[in-house]
């Protein structure tokens, strides 16, 4: 059978995990990328008691050889990829504002997903309706940054930075995908209850997931190169 195949980065728990089950309910193949071997395992376990077609991956995506692992394991058995949310990130801004803590952010954030897209691109256009989305953050945007509204206190320059970077390279690589069938778009999940936002936060991890699952499952004629919270675009 020739099933939709979708691969998702740090998708050991948190959002990824559920962008991964809910991928999985509508009858797509999941991959769940983590850096631990035994936690992608565990996480795959789970869905597969939800009777979801979910395998685990060793995947640090700031690790070359992972990377080449992946895209040659992908290939043997598949032969192409349909989906690639790249959700693996992270937030190191209470560590302070150090070149190093930058470097970091940058290399998870940014680096880490550029390469691994970088590698599954060829697979990526072996399917018919290849999807990118990239998980960003409202932080991410210029806009947010500047305006008086809920986040612009927010000092977090390795994150936002980070995630900024993310967001130009979502629309340069929509330009150099114009004309093929592989979209991709920047998400923003909200602000969601999981390690990263904290028990404060205002959104349960489901519906944290929706807007990665609606960038991933987009039909041929939606959009590429924008930026969405919700199927709403948001200003870059
Ligand atoms: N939660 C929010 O409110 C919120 C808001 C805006 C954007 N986001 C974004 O949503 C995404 C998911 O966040 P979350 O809230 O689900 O956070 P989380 O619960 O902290 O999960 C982050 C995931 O990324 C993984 N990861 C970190 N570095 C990695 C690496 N080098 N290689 C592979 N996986 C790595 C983690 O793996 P380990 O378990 O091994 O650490 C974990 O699986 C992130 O990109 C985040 O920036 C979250």
């Amino acid at each position: 059978m020739n099933h939709t195949i979708a691969l998702i980065t740090g998708a050991n728990k948190g959002i990824g995990q559920e962008i991964a089950r809910q991928l999985g309910r509508q009858g797509i193949v999941v991959l769940l990328g983590a850096r631990s071997l035994c936690k992608a395992e565990q996480a795959a376990a789970e869905l597969q008691a939800e009777q979801i077609q979910a395998y685990p991956i060793e995947l640090d995506i700031t690790d070359d050889r992972h990377i080449q692992e992946a895209a040659k394991k992908i290939k043997a058995e598949y032969g192409k990829l349909d989906i690639l949310v790249n959700n693996a990130g992270i937030y190191l801004d209470h560590e302070g504002d150090g070149v190093e803590m930058l470097r970091r952010s940058f290399d998870t954030n940014f680096f880490g997903a550029y390469a691994l897209t970088s590698s599954l691109l060829p697979l990526l256009k072996e399917s018919p309706a290849g999807r990118i989305v990239n998980q960003s953050s409202i932080l991410g945007s210029l806009g947010t940054i500047m305006s008086d509204e809920m986040y612009a206190g927010a000092s977090a320059p390795g994150y936002t930075t980070s995630k900024a970077a993310l967001n130009a390279w979502t629309a340069q690589l929509s330009i150099q995908l114009r004309g093929t069938n592989v979209k991709v778009n920047a998400c923003h999940p909200g602000w969601v209850k999981t390690e990263m936002g904290g028990a404060g936060a205002v959104m349960e991890i489901d519906e944290g997931a929706e807007t990665a699952v609606y960038l991933a499952t987009l039909p041929s004629d939606g959009p590429s190169g924008q930026f969405f919270h919700k199927q709403e675009a948001l200003p870059w």
